[in-house]
Formats: structure tokens, C-alpha cells, sequence
């Protein structure tokens, strides 16, 4: 009923449904990625900031050992380090990423966050382009792309880079739209790719969803990953329960109608989170850039320690449960943070 692939620009076929893995790691990510390739899912999002490259590969490797799949059915995602923009960073950045995937070429390598509002961010996204391209040209990537972009970011990859971008992925679900980020895409032929499509599960409560759900006799989650893909987008999707793995890939029999879709779309927006690209700057400072630095600690670690000339603690971030995080000042406790997952099992279990 609906094509499973889509082809970009320069010719490559492209699984339009894809499997996020964000937040999944060790042998979690392992299993999560396996169930995934066994249930019919071919494209595979990960990134250098998930620190599960490692896992995925492992997980690849295995599929393609026992025959489930070939290294050239599969479409592997990964994104570039967005803390170290420039030419080197991301040449560096894209080669550590092969290494862990265990790969010889990426099918899409994206370049990640640009949020650097700091004075050089116009010639780190230009090198950090030039190194894509140079990646590209060189064909260890058989796409290169973009994410998270808007302006005035579009315009340094738009209009002095050499080779136009063949996917943006960007956050787009039923709940936000995200035109900023998608229309100066579409017209100029890059595929939108849509991550969070669940928005982390929040969709699913959406009633609207919920109501259509019962319609067509689907789960909600179905419904919101057949908005995205009847508006034209690519998307990658993450679970680490094999039914619900299972159940997001049953999306190809059946249609939402034009009324149904108009529905979807007039759903109120509604986001999660500290929202990167919205930040405010404070002072001088980049306030974007220490938020995503904070919130890479925050998501991703359980501790992490700050010391004055690489001896003296000074501040440190203690993620005490799963639900918060405390930030110390030399040992004083000066901040607490709660933090929502719908999937804690993970947090506990690698904890
Ligand atoms: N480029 C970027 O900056 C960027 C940013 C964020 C994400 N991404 C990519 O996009 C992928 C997807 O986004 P996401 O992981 O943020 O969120 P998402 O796919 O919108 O939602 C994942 C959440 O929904 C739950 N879920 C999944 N299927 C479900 C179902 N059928 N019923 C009920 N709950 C369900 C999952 O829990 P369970 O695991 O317990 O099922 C998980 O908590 C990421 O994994 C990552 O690869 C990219």
C-alpha cells in the first residue's frame, strides 16, 4: 500500500522508516537493535553523543553473521560530535564512529547540533560542511545531512557549501510541526527525516490520537507514525520492548484518511523538555551550548566531577535516581533537577 523506501536526491534508496537508539546502551542496545533488524526495520539512527555505537555495531554484526540480513540492506545513521565542530573534529568525529560501528562506510552521516551561537559558529559549520562534503566525495558516506538546523545555520550549509544536504532530521511529530526547520527543505528536495515522532511517548496521550486509535484499530502509536510517514517524511522511531519494536514497524496496511490527517494536523503543540534551539542567551555566553552541555550530563551520566587545575573537585553532577539529578557547588548542594523517562527500566537496569 505505501512504498517502504524513498529515494533521495542523489539517487540512494532509503528505508522511510527507521530505528532510533537514542538513550539505549550496553546490551540493552545490543538486543533492542537485533529485535529491531528481525522485525523488519533496515535503517538504524544512531550518534557519536549516544555513546552506543560500540553496542550497535556489535548488534549489525551479528544480524549479518547469522544471515538475518546483508551489510548492504541495512542503512546505517550516525551523526558527527556536535560539541567539536569544525574540519578536523569532523573528519576525526566521522572515523571514530566507523571504528565502533565496526563499518567500512555510514550510509548517512549527519551533521549534528548547530547551536553555536559563540562568534565562530558561521566558519564552524562551513568546515565542519567542507569535511562532509570531503566525506561524500570520498565515499565513506553514501548520504550526508543535517540536523537540527534552521536559520541562520541553513545558510552557511545552503549557499557556500558545495553540495546541498540530502536529509534534515529534525523533531516533527503530530504535536509539533516544525516548519521552520522543514520547509526550506522542501524546496530544495532534502528529505525530512523526523525524530521523537512518539514525542517520547507524549503523542500517545493526545486525544485525537487515542480517538483515532480506537477508528482504525491501531495502537496510538501507530496513528502518529503514519502521520509522519502520509506527510512525506522519513522517520526513526526507538523502543526497547520487542512488542512495541514489533508493533511501530506494522505501519504499511493501512491509510489515514484526508480528514483524518487534518485532524492530526490541527493538534495544539506540545513539546517536552528544554527546547535547545529555543534557548536565551545570557550575557555574553552561549547559554545554548552549556544547556546542551548540561543536558548531555544530565541524560547521560550518573556523575560527573569538575575539578580546578585537574585536582581540586569544585563542581559536580550526581544523578541520584532515576528522576533527578543534584548539581554541587565544592560540595554544596545547589541545584536539583527532576527528570521524566517513560522508559526508566533502562536507567535502572544499566544503573
Ligand atoms: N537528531 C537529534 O537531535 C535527535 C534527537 C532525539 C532523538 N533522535 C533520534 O530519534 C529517535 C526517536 O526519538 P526518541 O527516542 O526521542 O523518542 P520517540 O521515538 O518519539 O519515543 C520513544 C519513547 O516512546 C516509547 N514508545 C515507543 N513505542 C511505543 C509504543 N508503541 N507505545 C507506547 N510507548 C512507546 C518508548 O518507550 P519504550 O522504549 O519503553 O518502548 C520511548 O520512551 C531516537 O532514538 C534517536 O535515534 C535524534
Amino acid at each position: 500500500m505505501f512504498d517502504k523506501f524513498v529515494k533521495l536526491y542523489n539517487g540512494v534508496k532509503m528505508p522511510i522508516l527507521g530505528f532510533g537508539t537514542d538513550y539505549l546502551s550496553g546490551d540493552m542496545a545490543y538486543e533492542a537493535v537485533i529485535s529491531a533488524i528481525k522485525a523488519g526495520y533496515r535503517a538504524i539512527d544512531t550518534a557519536a553523543i549516544y555513546k552506543n555505537e560500540n553496542d550497535i555495531g556489535r548488534a549489525i554484526k551479528k544480524c549479518i553473521d547469522d544471515g538475518i540480513v546483508k551489510r548492504e540492506e541495512l542503512f546505517i545513521i550516525t551523526k558527527s560530535h556536535w560539541f567539536f565542530p569544525g574540519y578536523e573534529e569532523t573528519l576525526n568525529s566521522f572515523e571514530q564512529s566507523l571504528k565502533k560501528l565496526g563499518l567500512d562506510y555510514i550510509d548517512l552521516f549527519l551533521l549534528h547540533h548547530p547551536f553555536c551561537e559563540w562568534p565562530s559558529w558561521r566558519k564552524d559549520i562551513a568546515y565542519s560542511w567542507r569535511a562532509m562534503e570531503e566525506l561524500y566525495n570520498n565515499k565513506k558516506t553514501r548520504a550526508i545531512g543535517i540536523s537540527n538546523f534552521r536559520w541562520p545555520y541553513f545558510d552557511v550549509v545552503f549557499n557556500s557549501g558545495k553540495i546541498l544536504p540530502m536529509v534534515h532530521q529534525v523533531e516533527l511529530h503530530p504535536q509539533y510541526k516544525n516548519k521552520e526547520a522543514v520547509e526550506p527543505c522542501l524546496e530544495r528536495n532534502i528529505k525530512i527525516m523526523a525524530w521523537s515522532p512518539l514525542n517520547k511517548g507524549k503523542v500517545l496521550e493526545d486525544k485525537t490520537v487515542k480517538s483515532l486509535a480506537l477508528k482504525y484499530s491501531k495502537t496510538p502509536a501507530q496513528i502518529a507514525l503514519r502521520w509522519n510517514i502520509q506527510s512525506g517524511n522519513a522517520l526513526v522511531v526507538k523502543s526497547c520492548n520487542i512488542d512495541r519494536i514489533n508493533s511501530n514497524y506494522q505501519i504499511w496496511n493501512f491509510e489515514l484518511s484526508d480528514e483524518d490527517m487534518k485532524k492530526l494536523n490541527s493538534i495544539k503543540p506540545c513539546y517536552n523538555g528544554i527546547r535547545l534551539d529555543e534557548a536565551v542567551l545570557v550575557g555574553d555566553l552561549s547559554k545554548s551550548r552549556y544547556f546542551s552541555i548540561l543536558e548531555n550530563y544530565i541524560n547521560r551520566t550518573y556523575s560527573k566531577n569538575f575539578k580546578l587545575f585537574g585536582v581540586i573537585p569544585f563542581f559536580k553532577i550526581i544523578r541520584k535516581n532515576a528522576n533527578e539529578v543534584v548539581y554541587y557547588l565544592f560540595n554544596i548542594p545547589i541545584c536539583k533537577a527532576k527528570i521524566k523517562y517513560y522508559n526508566q527500566a533502562i536507567w535502572s537496569e544499566n544503573g
